[in-house]
């Protein structure tokens, strides 16, 4: 099978690029002596996760209970699901555990949760571990490491029999925001700082804290030191996208999946050309656009994997199903590299938001000649 035997829209991998991507971060959780649990909300793949897991203990974070029954059908034991709970989760959860004696932490930052997940857990005869999430900065979720509310709440888990306090986890996500470098690696540190005081708050007051868990891909990339910290749990550098690329934790080189997609059409009056690739196909992430104004939903490179973007174009506006490809400034589009009928492939924005919704990827190995086609979870349950 070739890409052009492909239906359009379909999700295409590259493998040696995936695989470089999984070593480079494999090797700077070694250097830091850390152990890499991957969050798999990105790929979503047994296959992926496989390789991101190569030479670790297969340990993995998931993001949805869909993801946590796939993956655990797929052989891995040890999953962390990193969204705070909400206990009529549990019957699914507990389910998944028992039925392939897997493990599979949960995250909280409430007492009421605490309190209905080890009301549900009791009644369905089910333990499970917890961390304690914390906000290092991110003001998404977690208790202030350094608040009043963290003891409280590690006593109420401690105090149920069916749970067990398995320590924090943090994930900085407003690193995607920051300017440069220096300003990722001071949110590094902050995030590995509160982590590391609120494990220690525990275990001054006489709780068990053995797991310390941070990480996002800018955080875990730039961090120039993770000692206190256990285990870094970055997702998107398994494929990586245009928004990392913006913000210099790869290059555009390393971006491993993108979008293929037919010309469907050319609008001389609007100077647009149409590929069957649309909001759906692509998703409505502008991140990248926050750091350079030239993406928009997306850069546009020629069919054949490894090829480069096409120079001052990219997908300008999207509708459901229709994407419209427009020169960045002035110009018309190049027509004639551009025929309808042609492929070409999309780079993402946000590679966690395009690839959620598929079913497949169609792997390759550069070029044209597609090697695999790999399953991957979908939606939530
Ligand atoms: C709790 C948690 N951990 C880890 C990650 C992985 O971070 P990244 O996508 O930057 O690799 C995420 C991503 O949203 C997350 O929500």
């Amino acid at each position: 099978v070739r890409l052009d035997d492909l239906p359009t829209p379909c999700l295409v991998l590259d493998r040696p690029v995936l695989e470089r991507n999984c070593a480079r971060i494999a090797a700077l959780a070694a250097r830091h002596n850390v152990a890499l649990r991957p969050h798999l909300k990105t790929a979503k793949s047994a296959a992926v996760a496989c390789l991101a897991t190569r030479g670790q203990s297969g340990a993995i974070t998931v993001s949805t209970v869909a993801e946590a029954a796939y993956f655990v059908a797929s052989g891995f034991r040890d999953l962390l699901y990193a969204v705070g709970i909400a206990a009529p989760k549990l019957d699914a959860l507990a389910a998944i555990q028992r039925g392939h004696g897997a493990r599979i932490t949960l995250v909280t930052d409430s007492v009421d949760a605490v309190r209905a997940t080890d009301a549900r857990a009791t009644s369905l005869d089910a333990h499970f571990d917890l961390l304690v999430e914390l906000d290092t900065g991110g003001r998404r979720a977690g208790v202030d490491p350094d608040g009043t509310d963290l003891l409280p709440l590690a006593w109420e888990v401690h105090a149920s029999a069916a749970l067990r306090l398995a320590g924090v986890l943090t994930h900085a996500g407003h690193s995607y925001h920051a300017r440069g470098v220096a300003e990722i690696r001071a949110i590094a540190e902050a995030e590995r700082a509160g982590a590391v005081r609120a494990a220690s708050r525990l275990r001054e007051a006489g709780l068990a804290c053995p797991t310390v868990s941070v990480g996002s891909t800018p955080t875990v990339v730039y961090a120039e030191r993770l000692d206190g910290v256990t285990e870094v749990r970055p997702g998107v550098y398994t494929l990586f996208d245009l928004h990392q690329a913006a913000l210099g934790t790869c290059m555009v080189e390393d971006v491993a999946v993108s979008v293929l997609a037919t010309v469907i059409g050319h609008n001389r009056q609007a100077g647009r050309v149409l590929i069957d690739a649309g909001a759906l196909a692509l998703s409505k992430d502008l991140s990248a656009s926050e750091f350079r104004g030239d993406v928009g939903y997306g850069l546009v490179c020629p069919a054949p994997v490894g090829a480069a973007p096409l120079a001052g174009v990219c997908v300008l506006d999207v509708h459901q199903e229709h994407g419209l490809i427009g020169p960045v400034a002035g110009a018309a589009p190049p027509w004639d590299e551009l025929p309808v009928g042609a492929r070409v492939r999309v780079l993402p924005n946000h590679a966690c938001m395009t690839v959620g919704p598929y079913d497949r990827y169609h792997v390759v190995e550069g070029g044209v000649d597609v090697i695999a086609e790999w399953d991957k979870a979908t939606g939530w349950r």
